[in-house]
């Protein structure tokens, strides 16, 4: 079982990503602005990522960091784009940083197929060379991938880049595009198809999502990048049709607008299904009909949430209003390696100086005299040698005051 601190775990994706470490036997912590309303039993840490100081407090004594705690809404960073870059970019070079000085495992970075938006080719994977993104999110988010590369190399952490396909299912936020249309349907009101509803998205269930999480963790998936994505397409108008078979007989309205067919690259999920041994399982019609039980369910008891107009912001990570540091967690523990440090000098001091000692008594060297120049040199080494020792230990009855201070 390892401790895994899941930065913005309170979160659409990261909450499902707490679920299948349980699942596997792993100790999940939440790093997040927020409490998170899935998890109230999880430890919890409640800290900004872009202050180093909540990061280490948040990190200490984890065996790995699943960092996803972002700006993940591309229209929040059109919209706040020096907000979006401080979580995205400086963000992920604190998780990267507290990885360093704690000396943990393993990062896993969540990144984005958004990345290969600028390349020409029609199929790519993760050999295909970037061309500079157009868009903020994605460059904010290929910079997080570019210092887990850097970090490596300088520093030898330890990461994998995860690129998610876009994900659905429970928990999404309410503003994507299935949400809206489960929504609308279950008000009864009709739903819009621009251009004939023709554009396709290749979706991938958040739950199987969560799966590639966990499985990125594995020994040999260090320093690589992986595409979680899914292999099936649908049109937008797919989503509509199977959204009124769930939820009954809506009216689909086809306008004018945007038409055609907008692909994008096809991106190979193949690497990920050879190395972890991971795919995405859940047909879209099994997923789509799994939210749709869900969104009944939660809308059913969260009717300020259901009320919230269709365009509503997702619960934006808005940093400037994020609590000072709380610690929802029990006393936190000094890692293990510092502590073995910090006894074997004062061991190794303390022996040394009963050595030097007994020496100086004449007592190991059988002649029970000791010349003058001897006693000196003994007097000082037993001096120099207490000073080390005691310093030892202070320093480090100090940092167990400060980590039950801040427990
Ligand atoms: N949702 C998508 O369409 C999608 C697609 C590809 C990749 N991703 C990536 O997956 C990850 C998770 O996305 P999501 O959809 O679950 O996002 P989300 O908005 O649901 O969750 C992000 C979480 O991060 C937390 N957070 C924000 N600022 C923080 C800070 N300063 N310190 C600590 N926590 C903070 C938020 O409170 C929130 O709980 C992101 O890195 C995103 O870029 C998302």
């Amino acid at each position: 079982m390892s401790r895994i601190l899941v930065t913005g775990g309170a979160g659409f994706i990261g909450s499902h990503v707490v679920d299948k470490l349980i699942a596997a036997g792993h100790e999940p912590v939440i790093f997040d602005v927020r409490p998170s309303p899935f998890h109230p039993d999880v430890e919890t840490v409640i800290g900004d990522m872009c202050v180093l100081d909540d990061m280490l407090r948040g990190a200490d004594g984890c065996d790995a960091i699943a960092h996803l705690a972002a700006a993940a809404d591309v229209g929040e960073v059109q919209q706040d784009p020096i907000g979006s870059e401080r979580l995205n970019a400086r963000g992920t070079v604190n998780v990267l940083e507290a990885a360093r000085q704690l000396e943990i495992g393993r990062v896993v970075y969540a990144s984005t197929i958004w990345v290969y938006s600028d390349v020409e080719a029609a199929h790519v994977d993760e050999e295909t060379a970037l061309a500079p993104p157009a868009h903020l999110y994605t460059a904010t988010k290929l910079a997080g991938e570019l210092y887990c590369r850097s970090y490596r190399e300088l520093y030898r952490v330890e990461s994998t880049v995860l690129r998610f396909g876009i994900p659905y299912g429970p928990r999404a936020r309410p503003a994507a595009v299935i949400p809206i249309f489960v929504r609308k349907a279950l008000a009864g009101e009709p739903l819009t198809l621009a251009g004939g509803g023709l554009q396709t998205r290749r979706f991938v269930y958040v739950e199987d999502l969560a799966d590639g999480v966990v499985a990125g963790l594995a020994p040999g998936a260090a320093d690589r990048t992986y595409n979680l994505v899914g292999d099936e397409e649908v049109t937008i108008r797919e989503i509509a049709e199977r959204v009124r078979d769930e939820v009954g007989d809506v009216e689909l309205v086809l306008t004018e607008g945007r038409a055609g067919d907008f692909r994008g690259a096809e991106v190979s999920g193949a690497r990920a299904r050879a190395e972890l041994g991971w795919e995405a399982r859940t047909s879209f019609a099994e997923g789509l009909s799994r939210y749709v039980a869900w969104h009944r369910e939660h809308y059913a008891t969260e009717p300020v949430a259901a009320a919230a107009p269709v365009t509503a912001p997702a619960p934006a990570p808005v940093v400037a209003a994020a609590p000072a540091v709380e610690l929802a967690r029990p006393a936190r523990r000094l890692p293990v390696r510092r502590v073995l440090r910090d006894v074997a000098l004062v061991v190794v001091g303390a022996v040394a100086a009963v050595l030097a000692a007994l020496l100086g008594d004449g007592v190991l060297d059988g002649t029970g005299d000791v010349s003058h120049y001897a006693r000196q040199h003994l007097f000082w080494t037993i001096v120099i040698l207490g000073v080390v020792a005691v310093t030892s230990a202070r320093a480090y009855g100090a940092r167990r005051r400060a980590a039950a201070e801040r427990a």
